[in-house]
This record gives structure tokens, C-alpha cells and sequence, in this order.
């Protein structure tokens, strides 16, 4: 077993903290110990924040990471497959130029003006977007794309996107004492926000790769990996991201031919998870570890809150794999999916009978 924070020349990388519901960034150590020395190739089959697939990358592996969602595959291109492509001050000031295109370039404003923004800072995020496609580098805009999305959750309370108080919390003056972030304009926060993911960029000497697809259509057509690390969302925990997430998913993806719909205004139809649902639930967990039977190391993050319940998963897991349970109790809530003190966070390790 090794130890995340000793001797490795990647480790003093820092992974900007991300603010992502069931985020495993404080726990990322800890997973850390069980990935074996010998497993060259890696998996993270629900990367989410990607906070799981950069420490993978950190300890020199041959890192893909994967999410059904576009924005959080942004990230992983940005911060996991991206070897050293930064944005430079040039590049920002092409993002920061006005709207390039305001009759296709007006979503934002025309959704989420007086909603989760002001009209101004609304039209801020739709001219950013208008540039990105300037930029001349796929990173650069996967880039542009992840800093930009951080910075909308910093300036919403909650930091996602299935709430209507968005303004009247930012107008709370109790609430900007304890985060100003909620009345920083967008330019600010992402200018603030880029240092900490340029310095972040790094090259492991490995071919990582970052995917956007539904998990059970991804793993039929991997070969060589050696260990895969599932952390899917449960469902009586906060399973619905594309609830949570909408708006960071209609800012990249740019939706034209959706429709949107409730009081925030989330796009409609939803990708497919299989994973969101207790009655596919299931069936879709056993469907993904019949599909991973030629990956030998399975790492199961689960949490005791979870459905289904741990003797189920064990049940779905020991037909392919001999599993052991890990522990690690919370001392102290911290916001996100399964961070209840009192409750544990459980990482099933899954190897070859
Ligand atoms: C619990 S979160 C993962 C958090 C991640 N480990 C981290 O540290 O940020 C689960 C993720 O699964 C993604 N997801 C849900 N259904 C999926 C599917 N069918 N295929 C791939 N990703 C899916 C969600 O978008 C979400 O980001």
C-alpha cells in the first residue's frame, strides 16, 4: 500500500477544490492506499469532479476517467488528458471580448436572467461562451469551459442549481459575510479561479484520456485496464446531478433543441443515467459488473446511507470478485452527498477469487 502524500514527483500538483455533490476529494488519500503499485492503467468510471482521476494521474498512472455529464469531462480534459496547455492572458482577453455572435450567444440571458444571475452577469457568461470556440486549442476550450463553470457555482448559494433562491441569497447580508463570492462578478471569480488550474496542469508521461459516456456503452470497449474505480450515484442520496447541474450542462453543451422547463429551468428531455432511479438501479449496477469482469481490481466507494443496501452490493460483486470492506467514519459534516458526521464513507475492494 502506498501513501498519497509521499515521495512522487506529481504529488505536489494541486487539484483546484472542487464544490460537487458526493465528491471524493477528501477522501482521495484514503483511495489513494488501495490502488496497488502494479496496476499501470486506471479507471474512473463516474469521474464527476475528476478529483478520484487527477491523485490516479498524480501517482503516475495511466489515468481515463469518464462522466455522462459534458462540463465534468471538460474538467478531465482540462486537468487529467491535457499533458501542458494553459491559457495566457492573451487567452483570456479573446474570452473576455465582446459577444462574438448575440443572436445565437443569448441562452443564458434569456434562461437564467434574474433567476440564478442579473441580466448583466448573465450576458457576461453568453459572450464568454461565444469566444471559447476562438480559442485554438481543444484544452485551452476545455479549459475555459471548467474555470468558468466553477466560477458560476462559487457565486451560487449552495453552489448548484436545483433551488430558485439563487438572488435572494445573494441580497441576504448575512450570507455575503460568510461568502463574498456571492456578489463577485463572474470575471472576477474566474480570474481569480484560472491560476490555481494552470498550475494544476501537468504531464505523467502516460496517455490519459478523458471520456462523455454513459458507463454501461464505455466499458465493453476498454481493453488493459488494470483497476476500475466506480462511484456512481446512489439513489437515496443525491442521485439526480442533471437536476443539481443543469445549468453547468447547458453552458457547455448549448442546448438549441431542448426544452426548459420547472421553476430552474433545467433542460428536458435528461440524458439517460440508469443509475438516478431505484427501480433501475439495480439492474444497471449488475449490468456494469458483468461488464468489468476483465478488469481484475474493482474499487466500490459506497456509503451507509446508500441504496441499495451493502449486502445487496456485496451479493451483485461476489459472483465475479471476493470483496472486502473499508471504513472510514466522518468526524465532522461537510456539505456534499453521504458528509453526515456519524456516518462512514465505505470503499469495497473487489479482487480476483
Ligand atoms: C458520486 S458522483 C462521482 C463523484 C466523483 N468521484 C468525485 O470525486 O467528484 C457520480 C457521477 O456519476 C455521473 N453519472 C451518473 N450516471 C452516469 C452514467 N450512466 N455513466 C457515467 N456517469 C454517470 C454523474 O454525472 C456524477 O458526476
Amino acid at each position: 500500500m502506498r501513501d498519497l502524500f509521499n515521495n512522487n514527483d506529481y504529488l505536489g500538483y494541486k487539484f483546484p477544490e472542487p464544490q460537487y455533490l458526493g465528491a471524493k476529494f477528501i477522501h482521495r488519500g484514503w483511495i489513494a492506499k488501495y490502488i496497488p503499485e502494479s496496476a499501470d492503467t486506471v479507471l474512473d468510471a463516474f469521474g464527476g469532479s475528476q478529483s478520484v482521476a487527477y491523485m490516479m494521474k498524480q501517482l503516475g498512472k495511466r489515468t481515463l476517467t469518464n462522466d455522462f455529464m459534458s462540463f465534468n469531462n471538460h474538467i478531465g480534459k482540462a486537468l487529467v488528458e491535457n499533458p501542458s496547455i494553459t491559457l495566457s492572458s492573451e487567452d483570456t482577453d479573446i474570452l473576455f471580448a465582446e459577444n462574438s455572435n448575440p443572436e445565437v450567444f443569448n441562452l443564458m440571458e434569456s434562461l437564467f436572467t434574474n433567476l440564478f444571475f442579473t441580466r448583466e452577469e448573465a450576458a457576461f457568461a453568453d459572450s464568454f461562451r461565444s469566444n471559447v470556440s476562438k480559442l485554438d486549442n481543444p484544452y485551452k476550450q476545455s479549459l475555459a469551459l471548467a474555470v468558468m463553470c466553477r466560477s458560476m457555482t462559487r457565486k451560487v448559494t449552495m453552489g448548484h442549481f436545483a433551488h430558485t433562491q439563487a438572488l435572494n441569497y445573494a441580497a441576504d447580508p448575512a450570507r455575503i459575510k460568510r461568502n463574498r463570492s456571492l456578489i463577485r462578478p463572474l470575471k472576477e471569480l474566474f480570474l481569480e479561479l484560472l491560476p490555481q488550474y494552470n498550475a494544476a496542469v501537468f504531464d505523467n508521461q502516460e496517455q490519459n484520456e478523458s471520456y462523455n459516456e454513459n458507463v454501461l456503452d464505455l466499458l465493453p470497449r476498454l481493453e488493459g485496464v488494470d483497476l476500475v474505480y466506480f462511484d456512481p450515484p446512489y439513489c437515496n442520496s443525491h442521485a439526480d446531478y442533471q437536476s443539481f447541474y443543469h445549468l453547468l450542462e447547458t453552458f457547455v453543451e448549448y442546448w438549441k433543441d431542448k426544452q426548459f422547463v420547472n421553476g430552474t429551468k433545467r433542460y428536458e428531455p435528461k440524458r439517460f443515467s440508469g443509475f438516478d432511479k431505484n427501480c433501475e438501479a439495480i439492474d444497471n449496477l449488475r449490468r456494469m459488473f458483468e461488464l468489468s469482469q476483465n478488469i481484475p481490481i474493482w474499487l466500490v466507494s459506497y456509503n451507509d446511507r446508500s441504496y441499495p443496501d451493502i449486502d445487496t452490493m456485496k451479493a451483485m460483486i461476489e459472483p465475479y470478485r471476493d470483496v472486502k470492506v473499508e471504513r472510514k467514519t466522518y468526524s465532522a459534516g461537510r456539505g456534499g452527498k453521504g458528509s453526515v458526521a456519524g456516518s462512514s464513507e465505505i470503499l469495497l475492494i473487489c479482487i480476483p477469487k
